[in-house]
This record gives C-alpha cells, sequence and structure tokens, in this order.
C-alpha cells in the first residue's frame, strides 16, 4: 500500500507562478510514489475572503488550475473542504483536545498581533476567531485522511508539526490509533522563487505573475521583471538575475546552461533573455492555459469533478468521524 501524500491550496486569489512551482507542480510528482489527496482549502480562506462571489470565482480558479496541470479524479481524492461536513465536526472534537497555547504560538496568529502592536493598535485588531483557530482546523485536514506526508515550504512546517502533536495525543488519550502520525516533507531544494521585482513572489508584495495569463498580458508582465542596466554587449552574471532564476526554474540542466552561457559571453540584452523565459513559459502552460479557460467557462464540469471527489471523500471521512465519535461516547 502506498503512503498518502495530502496538499491543500487556499483560494485567496488567482494562482500564480510562486503557486504553481511551490505546490501544485511538486505535489503532481509525488503522484508516482504516493497515494495523492488534493483539496481546495476553502474554509480556510474565510478567514481573509469574506465576498461570496469572489470566493466561489477563487474556488473555481484554484480548481480549474489543479485540473488543468494534470491532476487526475480517479487517483486519489480531490474535493472542496467545504463539501465535507465531518471535517467540521471533527474540528469541533479536536479542538477540544487542543491546548490554547498552541494556538497563540502560531506564527500566522502572532505575526499579526505583532503587526498590530508596532502599529499602535490593539493586539486583537482585526483578528478574527477563524485566524486564531486556524491550525486547528488544519489538523483536521490532515489527520481526517491519514495522511503520511504533507509537502509543505517552511511556512507551514509548524501547522504540520501541531498536526503531529495532536495525532500522538489523541492516540495517546484513546489508547489506540485513531490517527495517522504525519510528517511534514520539506522539499530539498527550497528555491525562493522569485517575483517581478526579485522579492519571493507573493501577492502581498503585488509582484506575482498568474500562472495562465494570455500571451500577450504574460510577454508584458514578463517585461516588467526588474533587471539591472547593464547594455547589451557587457557579459552578464545569471545567477543574479530575475529572469534567469525564473527560467531555472522550467528549463531543463542543458537549457539552463545554454542560456547562462549567452549571458556570460556579451552580445544579449534583456529583451533577449525575456524572450527565452516567454517561451519557455508558453510551451510548458500553453496547452495547460486552453484548459483552464475551457473549464473556467464550463463550470458545471468542475462542479461535476467535485461533486464526485466529495461522495468518495466522504466515505473515508465518515468512517473516521464514527470511529471518533464513539471513543468519546457518543454513539456504540
Ligand atoms: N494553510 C495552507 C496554506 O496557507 C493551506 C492548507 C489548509 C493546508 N489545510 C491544509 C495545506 C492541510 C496542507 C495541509 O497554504
Amino acid at each position: 500500500m502506498k503512503q498518502i501524500s495530502l496538499t491543500g491550496i487556499k483560494p485567496t486569489g488567482t494562482p500564480h507562478l510562486g503557486n504553481y512551482l511551490g505546490a501544485i507542480r511538486p505535489a503532481l510528482k509525488l503522484t508516482k510514489n504516493y497515494e495523492p489527496v488534493y483539496f481546495i482549502a476553502d474554509y480556510h480562506a474565510l478567514t481573509t475572503v469574506h465576498d461570496g462571489q469572489t470566493m466561489r470565482e477563487n474556488i473555481y480558479k484554484v480548481a480549474a488550475t489543479w485540473l488543468a496541470c494534470g491532476l487526475n479524479p480517479e487517483e486519489g481524492l480531490f474535493y472542496k473542504q467545504s463539501d465535507i461536513p465531518e471535517i467540521f465536526e471533527m474540528n469541533w472534537a479536536l479542538s477540544c483536545f487542543t491546548p490554547k497555547g498552541f494556538m497563540n504560538r502560531a506564527h500566522a496568529y502572532k505575526a499579526a498581533v505583532d503587526k498590530n502592536v508596532a502599529e499602535g493598535e490593539n493586539p486583537d485588531s482585526n483578528i478574527n476567531m477563524g485566524l486564531y483557530c486556524y491550525p486547528c482546523l488544519m489538523d483536521v485536514d490532515i489527520l481526517m485522511f491519514d495522511a503520511n506526508v504533507v509537502p509543505v515550504g517552511k511556512d507551514q512546517k509548524q501547522h504540520v508539526e501541531f498536526a503531529r502533536d495532536m495525532a500522538i495525543r489523541f492516540n495517546k488519550h484513546c489508547g489506540e490509533q485513531i490517527f495517522t502520525v504525519p510528517e511534514p516533507l520539506i522539499p530539498e531544494t527550497v528555491e525562493v522563487i522569485p517575483g517581478l521585482d526579485g522579492r519571493k513572489m507573493s501577492k502581498s508584495y503585488d509582484n506575482i505573475i498568474n500562472i495562465f495569463l494570455p500571451t500577450k498580458q504574460l510577454k508584458k508582465k514578463i517585461g516588467k521583471i526588474v533587471t539591472n542596466s547593464q547594455g547589451i554587449d557587457e557579459p552578464k552574471d545569471p545567477n543574479t538575475c530575475n529572469v534567469f532564476r525564473l527560467y531555472k526554474l522550467f528549463a531543463t540542466e542543458a537549457q539552463s546552461e545554454a542560456l547562462a552561457a549567452r549571458y556570460r559571453a556579451g552580445g544579449m540584452g534583456w529583451g533577449y533573455a525575456k524572450s527565452e523565459l516567454l517561451n519557455i513559459l508558453e510551451e510548458q502552460l500553453g496547452p495547460a492555459r486552453e484548459k483552464y479557460y475551457d473549464l473556467l467557462d464550463h463550470t458545471e464540469k468542475i462542479d461535476k469533478i467535485l461533486a464526485y471527489g466529495a461522495e468518495k471523500a466522504r466515505k473515508r471521512s465518515r468512517e473516521k468521524m464514527d470511529k471518533v465519535r464513539s471513543v468519546l461516547g457518543y454513539s456504540k
């Protein structure tokens, strides 16, 4: 039996290359060795997205991105979190076993408090209970489906460690192995994915490139990537160049070497480097882009796939929830 790998993506905006390279592409690669569980963490997004229409669109965008990039709904599980009522039932049960101190120590919550304090605000200003309890809901996501590994970036590692801790505590409390104890799977090469300005690609820095921009807009975006002001003739250093850093994440070793050589030789302008980046993105994401827009034009196809996924996932979540209910004395 293959081990289970679980990946959740929060629908808070239009997926960008940072999401693709950091989460989607690595998660899809794992399907070779693991049974995949993919889901759209839409109730997690509710801590920040309060507009219904925006939420609906974001959910479709994330689902269409997964599917366009090659997720096979027949393999493993693919569902949206809000379709699984057991998640919320379990959330209450586990929250009654979660030390409040865990939530106090969670990075995202602490960062929000620190920001308020730094700005002279009340420490709790604009912090809703959803944000505070976010890690508990995430524990449930992970433990519900017996994930063995959770591929995450460094920023999410603490969350998986909480889930680990909760599984161990709960199992010990019950005297039986109710939950599988998960492990974070941190990619070895934790490359920072550079945004337009060279800082980590992030919506909050306003430096993102969306995955499925139409060619013309993609070209325009790439034009905005910050380079230095060296002239065409000068030899250039590929490794300090934001265009090359992105190119390398898509190219084969040989392609990267070839472009790096052109940088070093001189006689290559930024326009050329940018056109090479455009070409490789078009080549690798162009076909998926068509599928993406086709799915967004036919959201009923997405609805059907998610309904199928929810039904499949709920067989497992109901079984797990029933076990927990029985242990806690709510049923025989
Ligand atoms: N918190 C994750 C993020 O912001 C999304 C997420 C929710 C998740 N539940 C999860 C990721 C469970 C992995 C496992 O990216």
